[in-house]
């Protein structure tokens, strides 16, 4: 099909779905760009952006869930089961069963830092960044049983060059790529005005921004890790975020309690701080795993406790998980739900000209990893320590900063 051939298809379907001013800027672009512009067209699932903003305002019914609280364990409280899982654990460890994902694909918006937010410093005096210091923790926890643990690094189209210029800068922390260590990229999707028009960036192209952690199960599918995994003998899926300067990729307990319990997911929880902890939490939604957010939980839910006096909805959710390759499959076969963000976009307006918008004005549309856990039918939460394993860089000051995150981080190493 030529170039025009191709424009007019994509002419008819923007008419349809009201998108025309799409093309208003066409005509300046290069030729390349011009058939960029048109491939990425053709692509778009208009149907599923319109129908996400006709639906932006309604509430999700959720009246008919039963939430109940989820079963854990407490890892520090297993006795003489303690050994028994470890043994079990590390054997699938020493026998390669275990990949790690790194999902690194977020804007860290509230850190505000410039590039991607696994290349930030957290100010150790080693001057570290947050990569570094999870491949630390893989090569050395590796070494330990024997074995080269396989990284997968989750990015998103804003950061995947500057992030691997990074490793590259930094020889891959002594990983192999393409051995050791394996990018991957997530999907996105169109950013919308407040009147459900999609955005043109400042390149003549749509803006599209990444589809939310929510995207790890299909990325890995579609750019063929799960295939990968499968040739090394991978049986088992760490999957975490990239800001936890703590997180224990590595865990023959944790693992060894999945096998053990026969389930083909398990997640870690720390005991929320307080009732009004602004964190979700594990529960079950009409008798499937999942997590309900600190935005929809009732003060009562939220303050109510056991015989013990533990709160009954109190296992934090810390972004730390591991799964079969057949779970992911699972998990990856079925639509998120998408959660919307509204966001500052620079963008180019109908008449040609750039808008750098001073406060929000776009929309962005995310799905959520846990949002996936009703697809199992079981799932081990193991409630973990969370000085020893939990030390995220969320915000530029105050809670979960630089500076919390590292002082746990110099506490636990200085132990
Ligand atoms: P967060 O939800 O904390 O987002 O992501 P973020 O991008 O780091 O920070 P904010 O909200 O913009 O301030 C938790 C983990 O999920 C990854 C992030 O990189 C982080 O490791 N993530 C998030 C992705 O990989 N892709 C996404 O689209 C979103």
């Amino acid at each position: 099909m030529d170039i025009e051939e191709m424009k007019e298809e994509v002419e008819e379907k923007l008419k349809k779905y009201k998108q025309e001013h799409l093309l208003n800027g066409y005509e300046n672009l290069t030729d390349q760009k011009k058939i960029e512009l048109l491939k990425q067209l053709e692509s778009i699932d208009f149907e599923l952006i319109n129908s996400l903003y006709r639906n932006m305002d309604k509430e999700e019914k959720e009246n008919k869930v039963k939430i109940e609280p989820i079963e854990y364990m407490d890892k520090y409280n297993l006795k003489d089961k303690f050994k028994y899982y470890e043994q079990i654990g590390e054997k699938a460890i020493r026998q390669g069963k275990l990949a790690a994902v790194t999902m690194a694909g977020g804007q860290g918006t509230r850190l505000g830092h410039k590039g991607p937010k696994g290349t930030f410093d957290i100010g150790l005096d080693s001057h570290k960044s947050l990569f570094e210091l999870l491949c630390d923790s893989i090569k050395k926890e590796g070494d330990k049983y024997g074995v080269i643990i396989p990284w997968f690094i989750m990015t998103s189209e804003e950061n995947h060059d500057e992030t691997v210029k990074f490793f590259e800068e930094h020889k891959f922390f002594g990983y192999r790529k393409d051995i050791n260590i394996f990018f991957f990229n997530q999907g996105k999707l169109p950013m919308i005005d407040t009147e459900g028009k999609i955005l043109i960036g400042e390149d003549g192209l749509v803006k599209q921004a990444a589809d939310g952690h929510g995207g790890v199960y299909s990325a890995l599918q579609k750019n063929g890790m799960l295939e990968k995994m499968k040739q090394m003998g991978t049986e088992w899926i760490y999957i975490g975020g990239v800001d936890n300067c703590l997180a224990k990729i590595v865990d023959p307990v944790f693992m060894g309690i999945a096998i053990d319990k026969g389930v083909i997911g398990a997640s870690k929880s720390v005991v929320k701080a307080s009732p009004k902890e602004k964190v979700g939490v594990f529960c079950k939604k009409n008798g499937r795993p999942s997590i309900i957010e600190y935005t929809e939980i009732s003060d009562e839910m939220a303050e109510a406790t056991d015989e013990n006096g533990e709160l009954k909805y109190g296992e934090s959710n810390i972004l730390c998980h591991i799964f079969k390759i057949s779970a992911i499959e699972e998990m990856a076969k079925k639509p998120l739900p998408y959660h919307v963000a509204f966001k500052k976009a620079t963008y180019i307006d109908k008449d040609g000209n750039k808008i750098v918008p001073d406060s929000p004005n776009a929309y962005k549309f995310e799905a959520f990893l846990f949002d996936a856990f009703g697809e199992l039918d079981d799932m081990a939460v193991v409630r973990v320590r969370r000085e020893e394993e939990f030390a995220p860089v969320k915000n530029a000051e105050g809670t979960d900063s630089p500076e919390t995150a590292r002082e746990l981080y110099i506490k636990l190493h200085n132990k």
